[in-house]
């Protein structure tokens, strides 16, 4: 059988083709930044037809270098940025408005206008998840309330809605197959993710049409073959998954109570619960690790939209810094960020405090305050943040983690790791492959294709590049994180 597997990896900022061997060793990659677009306060979105344009540019380009050709990807397994909502013509495939991305804030109205407690009750219960225009559902109903004649036409059955992975799918088929994994559409607040069905209430309450929606498959599941157009050749497409979800399988938590937490754009910290449905009672979600053979496996998350971003807006915005790399190096500059915490809220603040309206904040500024505290600050929030999360998993009942498990760009940061250890009191553990979503994607093509028989093959693959003990002692720890939890207090909306 051929030898690769091929992940399209379409993130936030970036969409990547990554080809694997079966040991999950790298051997072609191509990447292609993505052009964000801000409308208006607090919106966020993508272009699709560019999403669609780079996800051919890099794949052609990963698939054609390094000894790797198309005839020789086994599969491909895809991974996406979740919840981002496209709706496009079933007739013509073009998306009928931008892609609404999952940072964006514009249906926060509209969730309060939907709240009651018995509502968020209710979805918590069925889906998970919390009533924030963080998840599709509202950013479906914005689209079709807002472009003229939207509204008739889905009612017709002519638009088709989907998170990136089906919008990819979708195009990569020609057409052919409409679907998404569980994972991704655990993410919509349409899915009810006891039952593995898409819900009646749920979308009476969203006021969606059910013809819009994809068939909802396993996460390694036949997802049909690419157009012959595309590659020169025919690939199935055998894995799907979010890319939180792809990120704990390439992570191999398959155990209950492993955790990774992936320093992307945002922090996800993924606990994965077994079979267990864990409702929590602290504001994280309750969501899908991954389905296989139709037996979901329940994960409990908490989601945080600023971690790697913060080092963008030191870069872009503030102009502190040229590129990511420098941040150890000029935080290091400083023992303490001397009582300065910055509390990047720009897009609100998520688990636990879901607060939409709170914006970013940097208090405890002094005359003696400089560059470098403030880069460090901007480091250390991920940490805490983190901290914030653990704390919530903790309170619902988690025993402290063996491990953190981590990936992401930011975990090349030592000083990132060696402070978040610290703060968790717990070891945190760097793989050797850091690009543990594209990973995890490979590994359900594989799983889908055959090329693995068991989640057992895979924990095997997973290696241990570096570990950080903690070393902090108890009352510096205690007296940082309560500084922190003051600067959150002041820089929410509400309370
Ligand atoms: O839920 C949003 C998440 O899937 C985005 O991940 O890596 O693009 O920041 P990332």
């Amino acid at each position: 059988m051929s030898a690769f597997l091929l992940a399209i990896d379409q993130g936030t900022t970036s969409t990547r083709a990554i080809v694997f061997d079966r040991q999950g060793v790298e051997h072609s990659r191509s990447q292609a930044e993505l052009t964000q677009y801000f409308p208006a306060e607090g919106w966020v979105e993508h272009d699709p037809e560019e999403i669609w344009r780079h996800t051919v540019q890099v794949c052609q380009t990963a698939l054609n270098q390094h000894g790797v050709t198309p005839g020789s990807i086994a599969a491909i397994g895809i991974t996406n940025q979740r919840e981002t909502t496209i709706v496009w013509d079933r007739a013509t495939g073009k998306p009928v408005h931008h892609a609404i991305v999952w940072q964006d804030r514009r249906t926060a109205p509209l969730c309060q206008a939907l709240y009651s407690p018995e509502c968020e009750a209710m979805l918590a219960q069925k889906t998970g998840l919390l009533l924030d225009p963080y998840f599709s559902a509202t950013k479906i109903r914005w689209i079709l309330d807002n472009v003229p004649g939207l509204r008739d036409r889905a009612e017709r059955g002519e638009l088709a809605f989907g998170t990136i992975d089906s919008f990819l799918l979708w195009r990569l088929t020609g057409g052919s197959v409409h679907a998404t994994d569980a994972t991704n559409a655990a993410r919509t607040l349409l899915f009810n993710i006891r039952t593995q069905q898409w819900d009646e209430e749920l979308l009476s309450l969203f006021d969606i049409p059910a013809s819009m929606l994809p068939e909802v498959k396993d996460s390694a599941a036949d997802f049909g073959l690419t157009d012959e157009s595309l590659f020169g050749v025919r690939l199935p497409i055998r894995g799907v998954a979010g890319d939180q979800q792809a990120a704990t399988v390439g992570q191999a938590c398959f155990a209950p109570g492993m955790i990774k937490s992936t320093y992307g754009t945002g922090c996800f910290m993924v606990m994965n619960t077994g079979e267990q449905f864990v409702q929590s009672k602290n504001r994280l979600l309750t969501t899908i690790a991954y389905r296989l053979n139709g037996k979901p496996i329940y994960a409990m998350e908490g989601s945080i939209f600023i971690a790697g971003a913060a080092v963008q807006w030191l870069r872009d915005a503030l102009k502190l810094i040229n590129h990511a790399g420098e941040t150890e190096a000029l935080a290091r500059q400083v023992a303490t960020t001397g009582g300065v915490y910055l509390v990047p809220a720009f897009t609100g603040l998520g688990a636990p405090y879901w607060d939409p309206l709170a914006r970013g904040s940097i208090v405890g500024l002094t005359r003696d305050s400089g560059i470098a505290h403030i880069v460090r600050a901007a480091l250390e929030s991920v940490c805490y943040q983190t901290r914030d999360l653990l704390e919530a998993m903790r309170a619902d009942g988690a025993s402290l983690p063996q491990a953190l498990r981590v990936d992401g760009g930011m975990v090349a940061n030592n000083l990132v790791m060696q402070f978040l250890s610290d703060m968790l009191t717990v070891p945190v553990e760097r793989p050797r492959v850091t690009e543990t979503t594209a990973l995890g994607a490979a590994y359900l093509a594989g799983l889908g294709i055959g090329l693995y028989q068991s989640l057992d093959e895979l924990s095997a693959l997973w290696q241990l590049e570096r570990a950080f003990e903690p070393e902090m002692d108890e009352q510096r720890r205690e007296a940082l994180y309560r500084g922190w939890q003051d600067a959150v207090s002041r820089t929410r909306s509400r309370t």
